[in-house]
């Protein structure tokens, strides 16, 4: 008989039919054995009774996760035993044949339940067994229907999605590269993608005009519950436009995410917004949680904070950008620029959106000037041959015709995970890296073989 998932027993009423999945749970109630078989689509009770000896005998022996392929016959449930929490709770089978088609040792955590009370690091080091829970399964279906509803979206509304390379030029986010030995050019290396901003700048070179893509972006920095070492962003970018029109297409685009796809209610429309400036006289933070009522999850409160300032001064006192080098400047700030005394006045056409207090999307008007930008990057302290290693290329695509452009990237899993209510970015992540930098599953970073690094021309020291 072939399989039906689950989900679907509700429209068999009376008819025999087979299922497969998981032994979520077992009961034995003396003549009585229930298990609830899972599948991805839901959970579905069956029933084993004493009338069915040898078959009552066979299900003594299951336990907890074993695969199971079962046939019976759906039935109404009476009406006091009836589960509204699960999709099925109507029914049940009344069970004919058993097939064991898989043993399992026991879980190292139980199945059932949130799992919120198990260490993160057992978790993700079992992370296929952490998402069999209902309840993992469910946030990354919410995953997959929001980005879906975004190509669409993006897509419907002219923009392209182009990938960019992973193996690349390190280019400055403010965080440590990925670096990656080339074995073709010994002592040299690629750079993993803090984000895809130069290429996508040299996009609008080529004309795109309108642009999205989910990239993978990395980024070797201390890691906390709303950041890791790898996330997805949702990155966009556009020509011929001005601060209005991004924040226009991104609020319209966040708007039916949160009330159309996550069924949330926005706080207020069109979101407020205020300057770094004001934020930080008002709440002393550039991404204020601005929630009428803070313990309310079903509340988005959005704000757009705007006009950072252009660069900061780092840790070790040297000049450093806020958001990255190729944002543009306030056309009135523009002298400042070569006066040191006034760097730090200086205001970005940089935006980020907040939601409930976390910086969820980040963006800017970029500087298409090649003067302007050389003068930025001697004001961070490039050296002229340094300016000409390290942004030759993108210096050259300016001087063959360039479009005024500007964009946004959401740091997709962080929006998620705000959207979501989770305590931490790694709840929404398929495969999260651990709070001590691991990976899940394989416990990468690992050693390799001598004879790799050779051919890498790599010695550890
Ligand atoms: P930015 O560096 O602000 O901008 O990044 C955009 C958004 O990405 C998220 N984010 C992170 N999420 C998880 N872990 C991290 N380590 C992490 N770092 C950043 C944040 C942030 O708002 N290229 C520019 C965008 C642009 O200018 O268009 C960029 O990457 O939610």
């Amino acid at each position: 008989m072939a399989r039906c998932v689950i989900k679907d027993i509700v429209n068999k009423e009376n008819s025999q039919v087979s299922v497969a999945g998981w032994v979520h749970a077992k009961r034995v109630h003396g003549k009585i054995t229930f298990i609830d078989l899972r599948d991805a689509s839901g959970i579905l009770q069956v029933v084993f009774t004493q009338q069915n000896a040898e078959l009552f005998k066979i299900v003594d022996a299951v336990r907890p996760e074993w695969v199971l392929k079962i046939s019976g016959t759906i039935q109404k449930r009476p009406e006091k035993m009836k589960n509204p929490e699960i999709i099925t709770g109507d029914f049940e089978m009344i069970a004919s044949t058993l097939e064991v088609i898989s043993k399992a040792e026991t879980p190292p955590f139980p199945i059932e339940g949130s799992g919120y009370d198990v260490s993160e690091d057992i978790r993700w080091k079992y992370r296929y067994l952490d998402m069999r829970r209902p309840r993992v399964l469910e946030i990354l279906k919410q995953r997959a229907k929001v980005k879906r509803f975004i190509r669409d979206y993006l897509s419907d509304r002219g923009f392209l999605e182009v990938d960019t390379p992973i193996l690349t030029k390190s280019t400055p986010e403010g965080a440590r590269d990925f670096l990656v030995p080339s074995r073709l050019h010994p002592g040299k290396f690629y750079a993993l993608p803090q984000s895809p901003q130069q290429y996508k700048q040299l996009l609008m070179v080529g004309g795109i005009e309108k642009y999205f893509q989910f990239p993978r972006c990395f980024r070797d920095e201390d890691l906390r519950g709303d950041r890791t070492l790898e996330f997805d962003q949702l990155d966009i970018e556009m020509s011929f436009v001005d601060e209005a029109d991004v924040l226009k297409l991104t609020e319209e685009l966040v708007i039916e995410v949160s009330e159309k796809v996550i069924g949330k209610k926005v706080q207020e429309k069109p979101f407020p917004r205020m300057t770094y400036q004001e934020a930080m006289k008002q709440y002393q933070s550039d991404k204020p949680d601005i929630r009428k009522d803070k313990n309310d999850k079903n509340t988005f409160a959005y704000l757009w904070v705007t006009d950072f300032p252009m660069f900061e001064k780092k840790d070790d006192g040297s000049v450093g950008a806020a958001h990255h080098p190729f944002t543009a400047i306030h056309d009135s700030d523009l002298p400042k620029l070569t006066d040191s005394a006034k760097l730090f006045d200086i205001r970005a056409r940089q935006y980020d959106l907040v939601l409930n207090g976390h910086e969820v999307f980040g963006g800017s008007i970029r500087t298409t000037n090649p003067e302007i930008l050389t003068k930025v990057f001697n004001a961070l302290g490039y050296s002229s041959e340094e300016i000409q290693v390290r942004f030759h290329h993108l210096l050259e695509a300016f001087s063959y015709g360039v479009p005024p452009h500007g964009g946004i990237a959401a740091g997709f899993d962080r929006w998620l995970m705000a959207m979501l209510a989770e305590p931490s970015i790694r709840e929404v992540i398929p495969f999260p890296t651990s709070g001590s930098g691991f990976t899940s599953v394989m416990e990468a970073p690992s050693n390799v073989d001598k004879k790799q690094l050779s051919e890498l021309h790599i010695k550890a020291v």
